[in-house]
């Protein structure tokens, strides 16, 4: 057994899996963190806040895990993992205030600005942001790991996070707010999977792309990952919709506030059902997207399952 995965065999049990790694991943986050130097101390508390709220920390494992299909030690690529759950932490800090979707309540707590106000709200987001790209760039002093391809990363990571990435589905998102119900079965499926696809499925996408380029696997393997990860994250999204409205407020960790902002999300466009559905087609997709790497089955296996967890989360 390696960190709860039976690598020899298909019973993964995901979830222990999941955990098992987030923790080593949640101890590395705060190491980086600590050590920014001359890191102005409340700023850095802010930081700290956020990240040390806990998480699920889908992205940094996904890109272990798409790394562990052509590589062992996924420990080499920590600092790269650290930069995709800085970057998502940042956007979920900047997503929270009161100019964005104006909620109370994150990963169980009150949120950033909540409790430093939104002056250091925003700078937590812009420090973590920024340090992201610091501490990614660490990864090219790990050995085994190509610089050349730590460049390559940061190619992903920057396209995935900037205007053509989540930063421009999070624009689209506020631009949509109050999209007018009778136009919605027009043009506005198109507007909905370009929000949904670029706010969320871009960073997931990001994961496993980033995981199979520091193992520096060949091209029709990273295409491939690419392919899953950006399904995996268009249903990752579809389910967070579902979750604002069904799920138990107090595991979910946040308050549900999509209704109240008048989102377009798959939720008012389709229904619950109908978005559950399409989920559970993307879960298809992604396993015969994944079924295309001639790689041991064991180690794509541990990305399906993860892709699964996706779709049936509670939270
Ligand atoms: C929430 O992401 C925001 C979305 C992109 C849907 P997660 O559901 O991954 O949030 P954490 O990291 O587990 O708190
Ligand atoms: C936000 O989507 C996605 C981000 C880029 C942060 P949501 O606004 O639906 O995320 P939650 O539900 O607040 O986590
Ligand atoms: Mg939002
Ligand atoms: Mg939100
Ligand atoms: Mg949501």
């Amino acid at each position: 057994m390696i960190y709860g995965v039976n690598l020899y065999n298909f019973n993964v049990n995901i979830e222990s899996f999941l955990s098992k790694r987030a923790r080593i991943i949640d101890r590395e986050l705060k190491k980086f963190i600590n050590n920014i130097d001359f890191g102005q101390p409340k700023l850095i508390e802010a930081m700290l806040y956020s990240i040390n709220a806990g998480g699920k920390r889908i992205r940094p494992v996904l890109a272990t895990a798409a790394y562990e299909i052509f590589k062992p030690d996924f420990r080499r690529i920590l600092p790269a993992a650290c930069s995709l759950e800085m970057i998502h932490t940042y956007s979920l800090i900047h997503d929270d205030l009161p100019a964005m979707d104006d909620d109370n309540f994150r990963r169980g707590i009150p949120t950033n600005h909540k409790v430093y106000g939104e002056g250091l709200a925003v700078l937590a987001g812009d420090a973590l942001l920024t340090n992201a790209f610091n501490v990614l760039a660490m990864n090219s002093k790990v050995k085994g790991i190509k610089p050349g391809n730590v460049l390559k990363a940061v190619e992903i990571l920057s396209a995935k996070a900037g205007a053509g990435g989540m930063a421009g589905g999070q624009a689209a998102d506020l631009e949509a707010e109050g999209y007018p119900l009778e136009k919605r079965f027009s043009s506005a499926g198109k507007l909905l999977n370009y929000i949904h696809l670029h706010k969320t499925a871009d960073l997931i996408q990001a994961g496993v792309q980033i995981g199979a380029v520091l193992a520096d696997a060949p091209e029709k393997d990273c295409r491939i990952l690419s392919n899953a990860g950006r399904m995996m994250g268009l249903a990752f999204q579809i389910v967070d919709d579902v979750l604002d409205v069904t799920a138990d407020k107090k595991k979910l960790g946040k308050s549900g506030s999509d209704a109240r902002n008048k989102k377009l999300t798959y939720v008012s466009m389709y229904g619950i059902e109908k978005s559950l559905k399409k989920a559970e087609e993307l879960l298809d997709r992604t396993r015969k997207e994944l079924s295309l790497l001639k790689r041991p089955a064991s180690k794509v296996k541990v990305i399906e399952e993860i892709a699964g967890y996706i779709c049936r989360r509670d939270r």
